[in-house]
């Protein structure tokens, strides 16, 4: 059976995984699977603000650096996530009553000391993660609190400054046609129109409540790569349950969405994770199940389902 990676090799696009370190370090499994099938990998938690955090402004870049090493050894595209998030920072970031001048200073010595760290090294960074409100306008976040909407724009032109990746705007429930899709559109467009050194938009895709019609995503696609964005299906999983009732249907919906985004022109499709064992998704009662591999390592029907889309 063909793997993800020679499909995806094939289609001219990347194939990735979410990679959590402690699999990697300590499961053979895991690594030989990763290794094998995906030529792509983001670390699903090491290159966060939290978890890099070593006492108070400091870094430990163990775990992060391991994940680029791996992918160096495997001659993988590389995407960081994520440097700037309302999520998973260091509690001495607190409190939101910065100056803006303090703010800005946080700001752009944290995005120069991580992505200037892995210059060269990672391809695609998420530079903004999920700024958008779920009920419109940007997320009440301290950066927006101190500096205004401004803040979006610094931290690309902060990550610009070092890196020489592809800088992405990153968001969930973004996928398809909505709302949220809108405004992230109007986002990125207004950043693209003032010259903003933005590359691409990152949609999210976990599916575990409501089906995403797959037009909607080639639709939103498209509409994004017409403003000269790349754009790449950043965190993609399906939890059987509600959305889906069973591995294929599950299959059926990976396939048809992943057609759907490489057709219409994303170049990267990244899973939030390699196996079924490994999900944010279940604990949190959000599915079951919801990836290519399942907790032995076994292919699943929808890892065939994603061979075939990228091979027709
Ligand atoms: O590291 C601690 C560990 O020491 C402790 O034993 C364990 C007990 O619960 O918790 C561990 O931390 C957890 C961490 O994942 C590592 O497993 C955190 O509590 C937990 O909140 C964290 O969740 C991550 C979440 O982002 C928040 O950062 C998920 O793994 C990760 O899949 C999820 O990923 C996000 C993307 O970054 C952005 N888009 C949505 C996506 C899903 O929420």
């Amino acid at each position: 059976m063909r793997t993800l990676r020679d499909a995806a090799a094939d289609a001219d696009v990347h194939v990735g995984a979410a990679v959590d370190v402690d699999a990697l370090r300590t499961d053979t499994d895991y690594r030989q699977t990763l290794a094998r099938e995906f030529d792509a990998v983001t670390a699903e938690n090491a290159m966060k603000w939290g978890p890099l955090a070593d006492g108070e402004r400091g870094y430990d870049f163990a775990d992060a650096d391991d994940v680029v090493e791996f992918a160096d050894r495997h001659d993988m595209y590389v995407r960081g996530h994520a440097l700037v998030w309302h999520r998973m920072y260091p509690e001495w970031v607190r409190p939101w009553t910065r100056s803006a001048a303090d703010a800005d200073r946080l700001l752009r010595n944290h995005i120069y000391t991580v992505a200037g760290r892995y210059r060269g090294r990672v391809d695609a960074w998420d530079v903004v993660n999920e700024a958008v409100a779920d009920d419109g306008g940007l997320r009440e976040t301290q950066w927006l609190d101190a500096l205004g909407p401004e803040y979006v724009d610094r931290a690309f032109e902060y990550a610009a400054d070092v890196s020489d990746a592809d800088l992405f705007y990153n968001d969930y429930g973004a996928d398809g046609l909505s709302a949220k899709a809108d405004e992230v559109y109007d986002l990125v467009s207004d950043l693209v129109a003032r010259g903003v050194p933005v590359d691409g938009v990152g949609l999210q895709l976990h599916v575990f409540d409501d089906l995403v019609p797959p037009a909607d995503v080639a639709a939103n696609v498209e509409r994004l790569t017409d403003l000269g964005l790349d754009v790449h299906v950043t965190e993609l999983d399906v939890g059987i349950g509600e959305a889906v009732a069973d591995r294929e249907a599950q299959a059926q919906y990976y396939h048809d969405v992943v057609a759907a985004a490489v057709d219409a022109g994303a170049d990267t499709v990244v899973t939030w994770g390699v196996d079924d064992g490994q999900s944010w998704l279940p604990p949190l009662g959000h599915g079951e199940a919801p990836l290519l591999f399942d907790e032995e390592f076994a292919r699943k029907p929808a890892h065939g389902a994603v061979v075939d889309a990228l091979s027709e």
